[in-house]
């Protein structure tokens, strides 16, 4: 059986602006008698006040958004149903800003064909080229480049010819395996639902009978994949595992491995709902009962031939950034690959041209739509395949872990085993050893808050009156550690993430050492404490926020620092010119402004002594 309906084809629409998107689909719907009489009549008093027009403008179909309406551009995706006698399509309109390459991937990463529309007027423009090394890096094999407006240049052939031969040559070492080229024009409808004779050179079919003998390939390799989503557990308490087929086929009694622990197991039955199915393949949701009952949890994957799948924690991706703020090497994200979410950094970045080629090496930031092949470590060894073999199991996307946004899309290309390589060996004296041996734990007491809050100075103090009950204690502090270690390190985002994950590393060194560590670092970002947090065993580390308001500490001005930033003489500084993200959820506050050191201190020595 197959749900997977290979009769409908799934495409995208994509262009620069105003190369006539809206109204090429607005048109096919049209002649599709895909409007209903009641969009017809808001359609008609839409194109009078926005158009101005007694003429239906057929992009306002499309541009469902009230907004895009008034800006006259498209800014979401927006998928469309609509029916030949042939075939069944969807199609995703999506946005040509800059700004919006965002709905653009997403319109096309699961689409099967693409329509790249140009103006006959403007030619192909850098979004042109853009948008379709983007479709080509997400797989889509079949692309119409569909010249447009042929009606403003006079339906001149040399006009399309030289567009084609250009676009053909930008194309050349794209993924595709079939480009059509057709002029038309959406707003007279020439070409587009029923040829026309205005173009008499053209001899090839409309646009609408090339979409509806387009091939469907969207098939992965035929190796059977099914990362599991759901583990249901019925009132006989069996176990069922549901997801959706990524590749190949399956049958009853057919034996599977389960990544990632590599048990073998074999296939009792297969549903469909409640149906039982004998067979099952690439498109079908399904649900599995299992001969041999295992502890298997959602992310998990059933395949039957291992060949496509490896487990592994590094990898080499192409990597298209999506968000505001740039991405920096070394931050803590979240990756999402199948239905498994685990922790994700960037170790290396190489820039990309829109010609796949490598640009610029090492780069230390991507800023948004830019586009990379990176080098990716994940926190743990994960299940993947390559893009090529199963686009669901080879593309992931990261995530931000505070906003829990989509910030990048990436296609795993190379599975890089430069982690494996590595093998840590473990001393025989362990820290609980070195617990035992000192008579205390070791953890770490991370203070964090903005320069002259008090940081050092009560460390300090502290680390003295534990030191002096016979503890092996040690300061980490930024100023110092920035003549030292960290000498290389400005001020800049980059630099300052850098800065805190060394001091994390060096703090859980030492605390494997058996010293009680206190951390003196501004550390301003949540997301680099939450990963120097994520280093430590639950408990061992303490995050103590030093509070002190900017006004206080511009009035304060030990070290004379906020003068010079309010003068410009110094850059990025803290709380002036530089952010401060207050901790979200700290094990202790230290509010200097309203205690002493004297008082904060002694807080500080009742709560932790006990607890070390
Ligand atoms: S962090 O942001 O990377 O964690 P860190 O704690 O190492 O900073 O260093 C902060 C100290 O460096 C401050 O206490 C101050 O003495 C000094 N400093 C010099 N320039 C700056 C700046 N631009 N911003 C903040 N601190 C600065």
């Amino acid at each position: 059986m197959s749900s997977n309906n290979q009769n409908t084809l799934r495409f995208i629409t994509c262009g620069s602006v105003d190369d006539g998107k809206s109204t090429l689909m607005g048109r096919m719907l049209f002649e599709n008698n895909s409007i209903y009489k009641d969009q017809l009549e808001e359609l008609k008093s839409a194109s009078l006040k926005y158009s101005k027009s007694k003429e239906i403008d057929y992009s306002m179909l499309l541009d469902g958004l009230s907004s895009e309406r008034e800006q006259k551009i498209t800014i979401d995706v927006a998928y469309r149903y609509f029916q030949t006698k042939k075939r069944k399509f969807i199609v995703a309109d999506t946005p040509g800003h800059q700004q919006y390459t965002k709905n653009m991937i997403t319109g096309a990463s699961n689409s099967q064909l693409a329509i790249i529309l140009v103006s006959a007027k403007k030619g192909i423009l850098e979004q042109t080229i853009r948008h379709s090394y983007i479709c080509s890096l997400l797989g889509i094999k079949n692309i119409i480049l569909a010249i447009n407006k042929m009606d403003i240049v006079n339906f001149d052939k040399n006009i399309f010819d030289k567009i084609s031969k250009k676009y053909m040559k930008i194309t050349k070492n794209y993924d595709f395996n079939k480009i059509s080229i057709i002029p038309i024009s959406a707003l007279h409808g020439y070409n587009v639902v029923k040829k026309s004779k205005k173009i008499n050179w053209y001899y090839g079919p409309s646009l609408l009978s090339i979409l509806e003998k387009a091939s469907i390939n969207i098939k992965n390799d035929n190796n059977f994949a099914l990362p599991i989503q759901l583990v249901q557990t019925n009132k006989q308490n069996k176990r069922r595992y549901l997801g959706l087929v990524t590749g190949g086929s399956i049958k009853v009694k057919d034996d599977i491995t389960i990544f990632p622990s590599l048990t073998k197991n074999s296939i009792k039955n297969m549903f469909f709902h409640k149906k039982k199915l004998i067979q099952a393949e690439e498109g079908d949701v399904i649900s599995i009962e299992l001969n041999k009952e295992v502890d298997i949890s959602r992310g998990d994957i059933f395949v039957k031939n291992t060949n496509s799948f490896i487990l592994s924690d590094r990898f080499k991706a192409d990597l298209i950034w999506m968000d505001i703020n740039p991405a920096f090497i070394g931050r803590l994200y979240y990756i999402k690959i199948g239905h498994i979410m685990v922790g994700a950094q960037i170790l290396k970045i190489n820039f990309k041209d829109n010609n796949n080629q490598l640009k610029k090496d090492n780069i230390i930031k991507l800023e948004m739509n830019e586009l990379a092949y990176a080098e990716i470590q994940l926190e743990k060894q994960t299940s993947t395949s390559l893009f090529k073999k199963n686009k669901m199991l080879g593309s992931f996307i990261l995530i931000d872990r505070i906003n829990k946004n989509t910030i990048g899309i990436g296609m795993i290309r190379d599975h890089s085993n430069l982690a494996s390589n590595i093998f840590y060996s473990q001393s025989f004296v362990t820290k609980k050893h070195r617990n035992i041996a000192n008579g205390h734990k070791s953890k770490v007491i991370w203070f964090t808050g903005l320069s002259g809050a008090g940081k050092s100075t009560i460390a300090r103090k502290l680390e003295k009156r534990l030191f002096k009950t016979g503890m092996k204690t040690y300061i980490l502090d930024g100023d110092n550690l920035r003549t030292g270690i960290n000498k290389n390190l400005s001020f800049t985002e980059n630099d300052r993430i850098e800065n805190i994950r060394r001091v994390s590393e060096i703090s859980k060194l030492m605390i494997d050492a058996g010293i009680l560590v206190l951390v003196c670092l501004i550390s301003p970002y949540e997301n680099e404490r939450k990963t120097a947090k994520k280093l430590f065993k639950k408990g061992d580390f303490i995050e103590v926020y030093v509070k002190a308001s900017l006004k206080t500490l511009e009035k304060r001005d030990v070290k004379g620092l906020y003068k010079k930033a309010r003068l410009g003489e110094i850059k990025d500084f803290t709380g002036i010119s530089s952010p401060y993200e207050v901790p979200v959820n700290p094990n202790m506050i230290i509010d200097t402004e309203k205690n002493n050191i004297e008082e904060s201190v002694n807080m500080l020595f009742n709560k932790i002594k006990p607890i070390i």
